[in-house]
């Protein structure tokens, strides 16, 4: 296959068309394209127009976890995810928690920085003497961009350089701190950072004499490290209240299996990984339905795990006489207003079903699931095992797949009710009944 030039430059039909020619697929595969184009419709082009080379959609379902209790305000949570058992799991948990006095959440800020990264050789100590006045004349490059965010209470919160003695003779580094306040602010931040390169460019150069002239910009891009976007959220209960859910295990049992894997994930890891994964079921559904960056902030979570230098899980537990107290702490770096928050209608539809949150409401929010998506996985791994509940909504995958009626839902259910299963057993299973039917 040679190279192609010019795919974006195409229609969709006629993109569909170049595909049907260089892909082995087949009418009913091709009309799978308009169907999902055609039914997710959006009458104002907005999904086209999200990304490049657009062809269809592509679903995923949109879900509702009642029972969120967040500092006493109530939420239905919307969530989407490929995954069958976030949802409830993460609904399970909200419904329990909100008879224990629900979940309580706080944030450190919403401050995010960015980083001027350049290449110099020139007198350091002439540079740092004049870095009030580089300051300012970066500060005020950057105006006409800033002015909408100082409206909104945020801005450029401070300008460093070299934070932590980072930076070294050949490259050095531009701090820069800003507090977007309801919007994420890649975009902004961004912008202000090139432009802000190009002003520290001509600042060396007028300032400066000979060698000491020529400063080459690397890279000016923000730090999706936001951990000053912190979100502390915890759920609390007496440990006898903890009977509701603990199966067959006493609660005082639970309390203690529960507490010994939280301390494996914070010690191992293997577990520790997965652990945050459970975690992260939970806050990526709450960001795709809301239309925000979840692999900016996966990669922030995942960081800061590992901040201390080991990967440790985000959560924590207190188990102090009677009370069980667990904890999760999460840098959530999202917004409200901007980018697919404000123009992806599925996305403003999700903000509306929260009340329309600000950006400090809607990191609450999220890590609220985040904990409870993860205390309902622990729960079912301490107790009847993952598989049951993961299977029971797998299953369902497996009966759509088959295009299986009512009166076949029955038997296969009847059939699998104490067995194991999987896609073959199902098929198998099916073929025989098939058979007979
Ligand atoms: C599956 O998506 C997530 C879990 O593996 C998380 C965990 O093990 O804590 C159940």
């Amino acid at each position: 296959m040679k190279v192609l030039t010019g795919f974006s430059k195409l229609n969709i039909t006629e993109r569909i068309d170049l595909l049907k020619k260089n892909v082995n697929l087949n009418e009913q595969q091709i009309s799978l394209l308009t169907a999902f184009r055609e039914n997710d419709k959006d009458p104002d082009g907005v999904i086209e127009n999200l990304t490049e080379n657009y062809i269809s959609n592509y679903s995923l379902p949109f879900s509702i976890a009642p029972n969120f209790r967040v500092n006493d305000k109530w939420y239905f949570v919307p969530m989407v995810t490929e995954e069958s058992s976030v949802v409830a799991a993460a609904a399970s948990a909200a419904k329990f928690w909100s008879g224990q006095g629900g979940f309580k959440s706080e944030i450190s800020g919403t401050k995010k920085s960015g980083q001027i990264y350049f290449s110099w050789n020139g007198n350091i100590e002439k540079l740092q003497s004049m870095l009030p006045l580089l300051k300012e004349k970066l500060a005020s490059s950057v105006k006409s961009l800033t002015v909408n965010m100082e409206k909104r209470g945020g801005g450029i919160t401070d300008i460093t350089f070299n934070p932590d003695h980072h930076g070294n003779n050949d490259y050095h580094i531009v701090n820069v701190d800003f507090d977007t306040v309801d919007s994420m602010g890649a975009n902004l931040i961004n912008s202000c950072l090139e432009t802000m390169g190009s002003e520290l460019v001509s600042f060396i150069n007028s300032n400066f004499t000979g060698t000491d002239r020529e400063a080459e910009i690397i890279m000016a891009i923000l730090s999706n490290f936001t951990p000053d976007c912190l979100v502390e959220c915890s759920a609390e209960c007496s440990i006898n209240r903890l009977s509701e859910i603990s199966g067959n295990l006493t609660p005082e049992q639970f309390a203690r299996k529960f507490a010994k894997a939280v301390q494996i994930a914070r010690e191992y890891i293997p577990r520790a990984v997965t652990h945050n994964k459970g975690i992260f079921n939970g806050v990526d559904a709450v960001l795709l339905a809301t239309g925000n960056d979840f692999r900016a902030v996966e990669a922030c979570g995942h960081a800061y795990a590992a901040k201390d230098g080991n990967y440790t899980a985000l959560t924590d537990i207190e188990i102090s006489g009677n009370r069980f107290r667990y904890r999760l702490s999460i840098p959530l770096s999202i917004g409200t207003v901007g980018g697919a928050t404000s123009v992806h209608p599925m996305a403003r539809l999700a903000l509306q079903i929260m009340n329309n949150p600000t950006s400090g409401e809607l990191m609450k929010v999220v890590a609220s699931v985040g904990l409870a998506s993860n205390f309902a996985a622990i729960r079912s791994l301490i107790t009847d095992g993952i598989q049951k509940g993961h299977m029971r909504l797998h299953l369902n995958n497996f009966l759509s797949h088959f295009n299986v009626n009512e009166s076949e839902k029955i038997l296969v259910e009847e059939h699998f009710r104490n067995k194991q299963y999987s896609f073959s057993a199902i098929s198998d299973f099916l073929t025989s009944i098939r058979g007979n039917l």
